[in-house]
């Protein structure tokens, strides 16, 4: 419906700006010039702690070494994000458990450091503009170059930030862009990858714009009735970055999911020079289809910005109409019904890509969950994705969504404020996690810390309430963060007491935060020394099965249900077990997204489906007249068992649990068939299989988007002769691709597997010393192309490079050169690196008369992948040296 629109009068007495009522303005000539454009591609990266002095802080833009603009890189590896370079990292028994014992961190500082450096072109059309960087996350401690300036640093590996670059942008072409990434301290007690792991975005918006998230759209839960109008509050926060002031004209659209518009506001307003300034809008939306996991129903408000004539922003915002609560005594409550949170938490870590998650993939992840029956998501123990936040507002999936730490601290509190900033527009999120398992939950500072950032989320989102995960609470006074919090959320019933909590805190509301962290392997069905069984038996002290939480949260509707830790399981904190174990068992699917079978526990109570799933498999050769235990979920009313077509009894299935039969075995067919209402509905069948004969690939699409982003998923199956799947087939299996696709990964869900994730470049598979170097002292090396090509002298002195310190006096340059005889085999190793321990002050690098690389940093070591300069039999590798004080050369 067209709409009234108003401007509150706080804004006007707030920022001073004038305001006046428009009609509505006919269409502006000019496209508006708002760009987001993706910064994935061609990346150079190089895995090396080898800065040398390190930053250089004296004057602005004159950075060192890699951080130059002038630094030449081209023997680096080519990368795209998202990227995490731990996943390609072997796994090393001292290593950290809980991050997977991958070699990083503490102890590891050869593998902590990476540079990425890449360039981008601007033209003078882009002067005049706004320009900014968005990073969606960089694990972690990262330092951005721009031109060689020093422009930011972000420390935390889960949180997004912006750097403005207008001012150090280059107009008339190429821009340096470098990023620093330090992984040597962990953040988390769990795997969190390395290096730029999330999207990077270069944004261009006119000097007239609406501010980095800077549109706050909702329907708030009081104006919002079934059948009935919703009332859609728009806050934008617009900035002048001119130095006049400007009148600017902002007009609202709400757009229905077939572009349709259904409401709509317009105001102006004048906007003293260099502001930020927000002003607030509402409209009305007649018969709104609202938002939930059933029904993912978007809307799209489009926001205009007009001044002089002229668009000079356009942008869309996502948003969904819908209603969240809390209530002590009925749980959540969506739309204003109560709602039961059949939940999960995860980790953003994948198979084949550890933490660098395509979007395609997030998506993914999402649908199998949903197909589980499954509602919710905590994106534990950080903010997430941006784009994990996209795929539940379209998909259907709420999500808690969590901050990383508690503390209201001037940094922790910008943390804060940034992210309910970027997030609060998306559909899905329904509430904030405040903290996870704070060590001090249950202090008087806690319950200072936890109400100073509540009231901050509550300033900028006054549609959600907060939550802290806690796993220690008081049964008597609540304590700590209890007591400002607006709802409880509890980590595992058995940590303490729920129901005593919720008698002496009777108007409190409350919701599961976390439970199970049940131990299963997918596929095992003993307990090993290294495995737990599928069976859905297996917990720490503090936590549950499957069965024994849900129940306890299903006979308690003021609990609002839970999250299972953990949806899919993730590398590190292989608990119960260490080493060789590298990955976690909590997940209900493994790390490739296969599921266990508690999954199917879950699907029964669950969704709204079907379901009849039998465990184990057939396959007991040598147990043959030995008890097998049986098991069956199933949300049918009664299930019958058949071995060989003879009957093994019918049995009533109970509410919530499971069916069990000791079975003698024999190999054959083991049939289920399910009824309800004494009517046969559903039949699940496991038979005995032969040996491995074939190998099935199931690609979960048959085209892929050729946008560089997209992504297909194959399932790869060995089976017998009869196409049936081997259970116990653990044979290697090898890729090969053909064609323009990329395999960026591949994986098994076995968590004591050590097999490479990727394939990528590994240098160490044979090292040489080149032996035979030798000097030639020269009065400069400034015509370098000449004494390139030169080629080998036997009669130059024979030199060590080998010393401490270097044969270079104060002053003098030199040419060293060396022999390598390469093999054609080398040249199909994926690259050949050559390292050199220093070079000392600065050295270019000739292979067979080619620039190979070159090095400004004196303490620096440094490797340069020569391979594409070298040929099968003898090269030579020519390194000219400037030395500038003090002794110096190549050592
Ligand atoms: C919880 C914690 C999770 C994970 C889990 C394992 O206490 O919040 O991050 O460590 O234990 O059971």
């Amino acid at each position: 419906m067209a709409g009234s629109f108003w401007i509150q009068s706080r804004a006007l007495r707030r920022f001073g700006v004038a305001l006046a009522l428009l009609a509505a303005s006919a269409s502006l000539a000019g496209e508006p010039p708002r760009e987001r454009l993706l910064l994935d591609a061609d990346w150079k990266f190089s895995l090396s702690n080898n800065w040398g002095t390190g930053e250089k802080l004296d004057k602005a833009g004159d950075s060192v070494g890699p951080a130059r603009a002038d630094f030449n890189d081209t023997a680096w590896r080519t990368v795209k994000l998202p990227h995490d370079w731990a996943v390609e990292l072997p796994f090393d028994a001292k290593a950290d458990r809980s991050h997977g014992y991958k070699p990083l961190g503490p102890g590891y500082p050869e593998n902590s450091v990476g540079w990425y450096r890449r360039t981008f072109a601007l033209s003078a059309a882009d002067k005049g503009k706004r320009l900014w960087l968005e990073f969606d996350g960089v694990a972690r401690d990262c330092l951005v170059f721009l031109n060689g300036y020093r422009l930011l640093r972000h420390e935390s590996g889960f949180s997004s930030f912006r750097c403005d670059i207008t001012d150090a942008a280059n107009y008339n072409g190429k821009n340096t862009l470098v990023v620093r990434v330090d992984a040597s301290k962990f953040e988390g007690w769990f795997y969190e990858g390395a290096g730029i792991y999330r999207h990077t975005w270069l944004v261009k918006t006119a000097p007239l714009a609406v501010a980095p998230d800077g549109t706050f759209v909702n329907s708030q839960f009081k104006n919002v009735e079934p059948d009935g109008a919703a009332e859609i509050h728009v806050q934008t926060r617009l900035n002048n970055f001119q130095e006049k002031s400007a009148w600017m004209t902002f007009k609202c659209r709400a757009l229905d999911a077939a572009g349709k518009e259904v409401a709509c506001a317009q105001g102006a307003a004048e906007f003293a020079a260099w502001s930020d300034e927000e002003i607030s809008q509402v409209m009305q939306v007649a018969s709104p289809k609202l938002w939930s996991p059933e029904s993912p129903t978007l809307y799209t408000l489009e926001t205009t910005i007009e001044s002089e004539g002229k668009v000079h922003d356009l942008t869309k915002t996502e948003f969904g109409i819908r209603t969240f609560a809390f209530d002590a005594t009925n749980g959540f409550l969506l739309n204003g019904s109560p709602y039961v949170i059949k939940g999960t938490c995860n980790h953003q870590d994948h198979a084949g890509v550890g933490v660098a998650m395509p979007d395609a993939l997030q998506r993914f992840r999402v649908a199998k969950l949903k197909e589980m029956g499954a509602n919710a998501i905590r994106t534990s123990h950080n903010p997430p994705t941006p784009e994990l936040l996209e795929a539940c507002d379209r998909l259907g999936m709420l999500v808690m969504d969590e901050n990383r730490l508690l503390g209201s601290d001037a940094g922790n509190l910008e943390q804060l404020e940034k992210f309910v900033r970027r997030d609060r527009n998306h559909a899905s999120v329904f509430i904030w996690s405040l903290a996870n398992e704070e060590i001090q939950q249950r202090s008087p500072a806690a319950t200072r810390m936890a109400a100073t950032m509540q009231m901050l989320v509550h300033r900028l989102d006054p549609t959600r309430q907060c939550t802290a995960a806690m796993n220690s609470w008081s049964s008597g006074a609540a304590d700590g963060i209890s007591i400002p919090i607006d709802v409880q959320g509890f980590n595992y019933l058995n940590n303490g007491d729920m129901d005593a909590f919720h008698r002496r805190n009777p108007t409190k509301p409350i919701i599961g935060t976390e439970e199970a962290s049940a131990f299963t392997a997918r596929g095992v069905y003993e307990n090993t020394r290294a495995y737990n069984s599928a069976y859905d038996d297996n917990k720490p002290g503090y936590g549950a099965t499957a069965e024994e939480w849900w129940k306890f949260f299903a006979a308690r509707p003021w609990a609002s249900g839970s999250f299972v830790w953990t949806g899919f399981d993730y590398r590190g904190e292989p608990s119960p077990f260490g080493w060789p174990n590298i990955g976690s068992h909590f997940g209900i699917l493994d790390t490739c997204g296969f599921p266990k079978d508690p999954f199917y526990y879950y699907q029964s109570w669950w969704s709204d489906r079907m379901v009849l799933h039998l465990m184990p498999h057939w396959n007991w050769a040598g147990k043959e007249g030995q008890e097998i235990d049986v098991r069956c979920f199933s949300n049918c009313d009664e299930v019958e068992l058949f071995l060989n077509g003879r009957s093994l009894g019918r049995q009533s299935m109970p509410r919530n649990s499971h069916l069990r039969w000791k079975v003698k075995y024999n190999p054959g067919t083991l049939t289920a068939k399910g009824y309800k209402a004494d009517r046969s509905v559903a039949e699940d069948k496991i038979e005995t299989t032969g040996q491995p004969a074939a190998i099935k690939l199931l690609p979960d699409r048959v085209a892929i988007n050729a946008d560089g982003e997209d992504l297909g998923i194959v399932t790869v199956a060995v089976t017998d002769a009869q196409g049936r799947i081997v259970p116990m087939a653990s044979n290697v299996v090898q890729f090969v691709l053909s064609g323009p696709g990329e395999l960026i990964g591949v994986g098994n869900g076995d968590p004591i597997c050590h097999e490479a994730d990727v394939s990528i470049c590994n240098p160490v598979i044979r090292t040489v010393t080149p032996k035979d170097w030798r000097m030639q002292v020269v009065a400069n090396v400034d015509d370098r192309r000449r004494l390139a090509a030169q080629g080998w002298n036997e009669t130059w002195p024979v030199t060590d490079v080998q010393s401490e310190s270097g044969p270079l006096r104060a002053g003098q340059s030199a040419v060293f050169r060396t022999r390598l005889t390469v093999a054609t085999n080398d040249l199909g190793a994926d690259c050949v690196l050559l390292h050199c321990g220093m070079i000392d002050d600065e050295g270019w690098i000739y292979v067979n008369g080619r620039l190979a690389g070159e090095a400004h940093d004196w303490e620096a070591a440094q490797s340069f992948n020569i391979k594409s300069f070298l040929h099968p039999g003898d090269n030579v590798i020519a390194v000219m040296v400037k030395n500038h004080d003090s002794d110096g050369g190549l050592n």
